[in-house]
């Protein structure tokens, strides 16, 4: 069966902003925030408070959230790697953030200067005083199915990993395809390896073309939070072959189209979509916002 309802939980302004060649101005990114919101979005992760020499992109993010004007029920969660961005997101009041642990030994030195043990190290810290400052911590966990140099990345490594961030006191962990490598029966896989859905949500990158399939199979296993990204634009900077996030438009028509709920407003995502891509001077990825889309 499928579940009557998914949560999308919108990583555009992050994950998709991280990943642009050009830093986009502030203004467009809040101006992008507030049109999620207004298409329906309950949950939009806004920014990253991580090192600026290492995503300038978004070393912006402090003056966003300063404009960022907070629509209630809507949810605004940042990225933060360690205590020194935990800081920086208190300061501006934000009430949820995501960390993001790597699955692989290669990737947690890429991504975040530290090894497969000592990540937890970094972590430990941010989750205890985010928790204890009445924040919620959701946790990512990359590079799940394979990573560039590693090849396949074995699944008791990703449940370990995962099961440790769980502990720490995360909410929720997000099992991220980083490059897009994984098919559905890995997805389904993983799942189990899990011992089913609970307190899961799937994030996947559309690299291979595999990113609808893959939500398809993580739905039917009972996963119910699905990352997506308005436009499909993403990637991470650190992870070679990484391209853009599942489009939210074609999950949108995907889900609807099942006659699961979603609380989202199709064309004035795409409107959004198409809005976006002027600015970033280049056409959406996303297949759906092509067809519907006026640009
Ligand atoms: P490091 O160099 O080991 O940091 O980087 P450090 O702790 O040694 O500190 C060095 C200096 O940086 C210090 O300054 C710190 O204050 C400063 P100094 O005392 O020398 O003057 N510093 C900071 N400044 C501002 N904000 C901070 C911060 N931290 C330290 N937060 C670090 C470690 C984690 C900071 C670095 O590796 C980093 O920023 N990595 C982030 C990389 C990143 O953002 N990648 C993309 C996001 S992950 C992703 O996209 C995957 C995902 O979508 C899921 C998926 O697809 O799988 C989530
Ligand atoms: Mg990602």
């Amino acid at each position: 069966g499928l579940p009557e309802r998914v949560t999308v939980y919108e990583v555009g302004p992050r994950d998709g902003l991280q990943n642009e060649a050009a830093v986009v101005p502030v203004e467009v990114k809040a101006e992008f925030v507030a049109r999620l919101a207004a298409a329906g979005h309950r949950v939009i992760e806004t920014t990253s408070f991580v090192h600026p020499r290492w995503v300038p992109q978004l070393a912006d993010a402090s003056e966003l959230l300063d404009r960022v004007e907070r629509v209630p029920g809507v949810r605004y969660p940042v990225l933060v790697p360690n205590e020194r961005g935990l800081d920086r997101a208190l300061e501006h009041g934000v009430e949820e953030i995501a960390i993001f642990a790597s699955a692989t030994e290669t990737f947690a030195n890429r991504n975040l200067n530290r090894t497969l043990e000592s990540q937890f190290a970094m972590f430990e810290p941010v989750v205890a005083r985010a928790l204890g400052n009445g924040l919620r911590v959701r946790a990512y966990v990359s590079m799940c199915f394979g990573d560039p140099w590693e090849g396949p990345t074995p699944l008791a490594q990703v449940v370990s990993v995962g099961r440790g961030l769980l502990d720490l006191g995360c909410y929720e962990l997000s099992l991220g395809d980083t490059i897009g490598v994984g098919t559905p029966g890995h997805v389904a896989a993983l799942i189990g390896a899990f011992g089913g859905p609970e307190r899961l949500a799937v994030h996947f990158h559309d690299t291979y073309g595999q990113a609808l399939s893959n939500t398809l199979t993580a739905l039917r296993e009972g996963v119910t939070v699905v990352d997506a990204s308005t436009g499909g634009i993403g990637g991470c900077p650190y992870a070679e072959s990484a391209t853009g996030n599942l489009a939210t438009e074609d999950l949108v028509w995907m889900l609807h189209g099942l006659g699961v709920e979603t609380g989202l407003d199709l064309p004035s995502l795409v409107e959004t979509s198409t809005w976006l891509a002027e600015r970033l001077g280049r056409p959406s990825p996303s297949r759906v916002v092509q067809a519907l889309g006026t640009a």
